[in-house]
């Protein structure tokens, strides 16, 4: 082998550089591919020594059995060390061929490919706002558990359809009972045990991909005992000169607990909450109802035991 004096030009600058501990970079490694949504995705790669030198890395894929290379569209909105795919790059139904190049003075070193199929690199992150309320109806306590799908930074993005899965155990236990919630974000968690700790947390997985991480928890104690008053009842109302007029009503039975009757009534469609009642006003037809709904007109969420009488506009009391 007949040395060129090119050649021995570069050997000797090798052996020049590597006596300074100057070499090739060591080979990278792409430690992760994830993506959030399926539409866009991003990698991450460790980067092997730098050999010394100042050394740059280079993204480089192919798509199934395409020829073409194409380098990464953009190594920064990830993070460093990162190749990010936006929409455009990104298809769902492709296999990537992807490789990291490090290059330095002295040379290049490429990773191992690695071969990514974004519908199965799919991860969400966890769901968001879980929160827990209880209802009780007939004695029966229900938990409800509701919740917002994971927060997407391109919005474009979020119109996607996540399942979900709801897990739950009594506070200091192991063991969690799973259930699998299907698309909505709501669950009706039935007979929850009076007098006990609950916990609960969320997940989320969109098609194919990976569980989301369990959700942030959310813990509720269930009291004891109690259930909600029966329904009051209206017994009459009564006008005798036409200016003012009063009714009475059935209070509910309270099963022990303190209870608060609370009288609205709607005029011409206009709501009056308890400090509005002007009884000098006429014209009101009574109908009883029982109504959770009525006192949050007045008070915003309440999460007390409600019993109320709802007076519906119209007619004048016989
Ligand atoms: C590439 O890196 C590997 C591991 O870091 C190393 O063993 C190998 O010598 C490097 N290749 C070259 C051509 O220097
Ligand atoms: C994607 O491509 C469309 C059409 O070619 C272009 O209008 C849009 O700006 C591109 N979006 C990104 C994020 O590059
Ligand atoms: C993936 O890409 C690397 C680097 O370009 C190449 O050596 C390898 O043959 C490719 N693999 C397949 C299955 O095409
Ligand atoms: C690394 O990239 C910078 C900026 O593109 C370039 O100036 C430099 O020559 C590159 N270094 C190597 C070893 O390729
Ligand atoms: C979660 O709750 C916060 C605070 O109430 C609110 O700002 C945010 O919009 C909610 N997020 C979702 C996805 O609903
Ligand atoms: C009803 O009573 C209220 C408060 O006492 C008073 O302000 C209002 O003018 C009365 N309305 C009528 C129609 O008499």
């Amino acid at each position: 082998y007949y040395i060129q004096p090119f050649d021995s030009f570069f050997i000797l600058l090798l052996d020049f550089c590597t006596s300074l501990g100057h070499s090739y970079p060591g080979k990278p490694k792409i430690i992760r591919c994830h993506s959030l949504e399926k539409e866009t995705f991003s990698c991450w790669w460790k980067p092997g020594s730098d050999g010394g030198l100042p050394t740059n890395y280079t993204l480089f894929y192919s798509k199934d059995s395409e020829e073409k290379i194409y380098e990464c569209p953009d190594y920064e909105t990830s993070g460093p060390n990162s190749c990010y795919f936006d929409r455009n790059h990104t298809n769902a139904w492709t296999t990537y061929n992807i490789t990291v190049t490090a290059i330095n003075e002295i040379g290049s070193n490429s990773s191992d490919p690695q071969y990514v199929d974004v519908a199965s690199i799919v991860q969400p992150d966890a769901p968001v706002n879980l929160t827990l309320e209880t209802k009780t109806s007939a004695s029966i306590t229900n938990l409800w558990a509701k919740w917002s799908p994971p927060p997407i930074a391109d919005v474009r993005s979020n119109s996607h359809v996540y399942h979900y899965e709801l897990r739950l155990k009594t506070e200091g236990m192991e063991e969690w009972e799973t259930i699998s919630v299907g698309v909505q974000t709501q669950y009706k968690v039935i007979r929850v045990q009076p007098g006990v700790k609950y916990v609960v947390q969320v997940r989320c997985m969109l098609d194919l991909g990976k569980w989301s991480e369990w959700s942030s928890e959310r813990h509720i104690q269930i009291s004891r005992g109690q259930s909600p008053p029966e329904k009051p009842t209206i017994i009459k109302c009564r006008s005798p000169e036409k200016e003012t007029f009063t009714c009475w009503w059935k209070p509910a039975s309270n099963g022990g607990y303190p209870i608060t009757h609370t009288l609205l009534y709607s005029k011409e469609g206009t709501w009056f909450c308890p400090s509005d009642i002007f009884w000098n006003s006429t014209k009101v037809e009574i109908r009883s109802l029982y109504n959770t709904d009525c006192l949050e007109r007045c008070h915003g969420t309440s999460n007390s035991i409600i019993a109320c009488a709802l007076l519906l506009a119209t007619q004048p009391p016989k």
